[in-house]
């Protein structure tokens, strides 16, 4: 059984899909923590399925670095087999990257290498896109850079605002990220290979 971790920033809606299929007895994974830079609101899911919560609040840490070293810790109690970052918007320090690569990914809303950052879906408006899309990838030390695991297209339609595109776009980041995190609890991903193939 593959052990995850997941950290989120915000509502936790794709958090709350992937606490759902883990629920369930066949799927291959299960989520052990689930930390947050933040008090956020994705913690009422965690809590609804009894899943431990942790805290590292980045406003009350010096440094990025020592953020990053707190949150390691954190994690470190977990042992996870893997770390999901499911809406975290806060880039993580080089020292978690490593701790953790390539057993660490990353859902995103739009099709990368298009829009990365933290504001993909206003970023694909604003660039008057017509398609944009959804992405799972291996976190590395750029931002939005590493692997990707799988992707799926999204129509921009006629009047979308970012709120209505990206309502659309989670749906199927959702598919994608239970689809991903079972495909490496099987081994149907392998997640050292891929990295290391992608090295330049
Ligand atoms: C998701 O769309 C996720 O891809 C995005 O934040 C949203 C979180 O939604 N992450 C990024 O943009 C990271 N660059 P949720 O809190 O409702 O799951």
């Amino acid at each position: 059984m593959l052990t995850v971790a997941v950290l989120i920033s915000g509502t936790g809606s794709n958090l709350r899909a992937l606490l759902e299929a883990a629920s369930h007895p066949d799927y291959p994974a299960r989520i052990v923590a689930v930390g947050a830079d933040r008090e956020a609101e994705g913690f009422a899911h965690a809590q609804h399925f009894g899943i431990p919560t942790f805290l590292v609040p980045y406003e009350q840490f010096e440094s990025r670095a020592a953020w990053g070293e707190e949150l390691s810790r954190q994690l470190a109690v977990w042992s996870p087999d893997l770390v999901v970052l499911s809406g975290l918007m806060r880039l993580l320090p080089s020292g978690v990257v490593a701790a953790h690569a390539p057993r660490l990914i990353n859902t995103h809303p739009a099709f990368l290498p298009e829009f990365p950052g933290a504001h993909a879906v206003r970023d694909a408006l604003a660039a008057g896109a017509t398609q944009t899309g959804a992405s799972v990838i291996v976190v590395d030390a750029g931002v939005d850079t590493g692997p990707v695991l799988a992707q799926e297209r999204i129509a921009v339609v006629p009047g979308d605002t970012e709120h209505t595109l990206h309502e659309r776009i989670k749906p199927v980041e959702r598919r994608l990220l239970i689809d991903v995190v079972r495909d490496i609890a099987e081994g149907a991903i392998d997640l050292t290979a891929i990295s290391a193939a992608s090295r330049p």
